[in-house]
């Protein structure tokens, strides 16, 4: 079948423009004369199947990819949610380029079978990066990492997870903004938004997308910017991806980075009050000093003993304990995990290995909210705490005014914030499993 796959898809390259799928595929001319579309022979068994093929065409059956690719399970890719591994596609398209995106799009059109586009598999919701009785368009061999001579720019393909573009990067002394664990895909954090260590100097991974080289649904192959396609690159900066096209390459503004100080610290709950007066302070006074993030967390963990607060103070300088986190140095922790580091060593120390169910919510940034979410959270979670394998947690991050300053660079983006919403925190509760059986 994949043989199949691979003969249609060629077929396609030679250039059949094909808008009805039941009416004008020249079936019969390729079974007669396979040479003609560039197979020098026929084997019985794609025979057969191409007559299959045909009939389902013929009697209007073909809605669905049945016939592209047999492949028995999911399990052959990665995919880090409950609700990406919960649904099994038809197949699994490995792509290695843009026209071969191109292409499988053309097939998905002439087929009338749907696709779905995998980078990281880390979509939060139902048929992010995974579809029953469709396509999986499989990025993960489009994994360049290429800095510019002049340093001002990295190449990187949507295959890679954010732990190989830092893997890359931080022996030249380089960086960008993008996400803060390795496995997370560079595809789902920089179309959605990004959250990093660097977004109080330069916002969010989206916000520092130069240009994106993307595949529209009629299969052409542009390039994005602030000057070709301005419109599509306004879009695409926060507003999702295959819902405009599907981004090959993303070329990211880079700039000069060394090591940094941060980490993870954990704490008893009973310091719940001060850790949340802390955290937002932080959002406020963040604008002080743009080398600053801060994450709060609550998680409920049975080597801790129960319920624990996680904080993550990350300094994009190698300064230990720098004064923009003097009142929260000042909170007794239990347990200690900062010191100097580089950013891949930071992402690995905070990668997730179970499987993960999120929902967001964002909200003006004030403690005695904060301090009411994390009593609702210990109580509805308390709930649910005899599941087996399970992990609730909890998260607040900043969306300091400094963050949203630079965001309204290139343009802005899509998310519509401004200054005049005041700062905000993200908030972010999870559910994560060890595993799914
Ligand atoms: C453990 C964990 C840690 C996280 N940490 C952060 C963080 O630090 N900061 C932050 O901002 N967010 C973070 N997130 C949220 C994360 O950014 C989103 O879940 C994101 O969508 C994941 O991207 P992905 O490529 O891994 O997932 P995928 O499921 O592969 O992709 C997400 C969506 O984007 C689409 N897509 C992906 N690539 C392309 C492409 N090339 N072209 C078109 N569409 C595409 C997919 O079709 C899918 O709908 C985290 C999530 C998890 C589970
Ligand atoms: C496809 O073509 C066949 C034969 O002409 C016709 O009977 C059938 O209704 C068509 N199906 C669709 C979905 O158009
Ligand atoms: C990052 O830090 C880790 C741990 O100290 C080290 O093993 C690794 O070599 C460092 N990588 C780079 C590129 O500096
Ligand atoms: C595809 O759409 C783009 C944007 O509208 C257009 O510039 C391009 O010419 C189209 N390509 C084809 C092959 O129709
Ligand atoms: C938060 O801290 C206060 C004061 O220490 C304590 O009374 C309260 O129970 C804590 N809340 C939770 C959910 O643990
Ligand atoms: C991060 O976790 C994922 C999921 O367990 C794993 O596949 C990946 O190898 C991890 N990455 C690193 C760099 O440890």
């Amino acid at each position: 079948m994949l043989l199949f796959l691979m003969a249609f898809l060629a077929l396609l390259d030679i250039g059949f423009a094909l808008p009805n799928p039941n009416s004008s595929f020249p079936f019969e001319d390729l079974l007669s004369s396979p040479e003609r579309f560039g197979f020098p022979t026929w084997g019985q068994s794609l025979n057969v199947q191409a007559e299959n093929l045909r009939d389902d065409v013929e009697s209007g059956e073909l809605n669905n990819c049945q016939f592209a690719v047999e492949f028995p399970t999911n399990a052959f890719v990665t995919l880090l949610t409950f609700k990406q591994a919960e649904l099994t596609p038809t197949c699994r398209i490995d792509v290695s380029s843009a026209q071969d995106i191109s292409t499988t799009i053309k097939v998905s059109k002439l087929t009338q079978c749907p696709f779905v586009v995998k980078s990281g598999g880390h979509a939060a919701f139902a048929g992010g990066s995974s579809i029953q009785n469709g396509m999986l368009i499989n990025m993960a061999r489009l994994n360049m990492v290429s800095l510019s001579d002049d340093r001002k720019i990295t190449k990187v393909g949507p295959g890679n997870t954010w732990y190989d573009v830092y893997k890359k990067l931080d022996p030249l002394g380089a960086s960008v903004v993008g996400g803060r664990e390795a496995g997370v895909g560079v595809g789902g954090l920089a179309l959605g938004g990004g959250i990093s260590y660097f977004s109080g100097r330069y916002g969010w991974a989206c916000d520092n997308v130069l240009n994106y080289e993307v595949v529209l649904a009629n299969s052409s192959i542009v390039n994005a910017s602030p000057t070709k396609y301005s419109d599509l690159y306004w879009a695409l900066r926060g507003g999702s991806g295959t819902n405009f096209g599907v981004i090959s390459r993303f070329d990211l503004a880079t700039f000069e980075q060394g090591l940094l100080w941060g980490g993870s610290r954990f704490y008893s709950m009973d310091k719940n009050i001060s850790l949340s007066e802390a955290f937002s302070n932080f959002v406020v006074d963040a604008p002080t000093d743009d080398f600053a993030h801060l994450y709060l967390a609550f998680v409920y963990a049975s080597e801790l003993g129960g319920f624990a607060a996680n904080t993550g103070p990350v300094y994009g300088l190698p300064v230990a304990n720098p004064p923009i986190f003097a009142e929260l140095e000042k909170i007794p922790y239990v347990e200690d995990a900062t010191g100097f580091s580089n950013l891949t060593s930071l992402t690995v120390a905070l990668n997730q290995t179970a499987f993960l169910s999120f929902k967001t919510v964002t909200f003006n940034n004030d403690a005695t909210l904060i301090k009411e979410v994390i009593e609702i959270f210990v109580e509805e979670a308390s709930a649910v705490l005899d599941v087996p394998g399970i992990i609730p947690a909890f998260a607040f991050q900043p969306i300091s005014l400094n963050i949203i300053d630079k965001m309204t660079k290139n343009g802005g983006n899509v998310l519509g914030l401004s200054s005049s919403s005041g700062p905000l925190t993200s908030n972010l509760p999870i559910v994560a499993r060890l595993s799914l059986s």
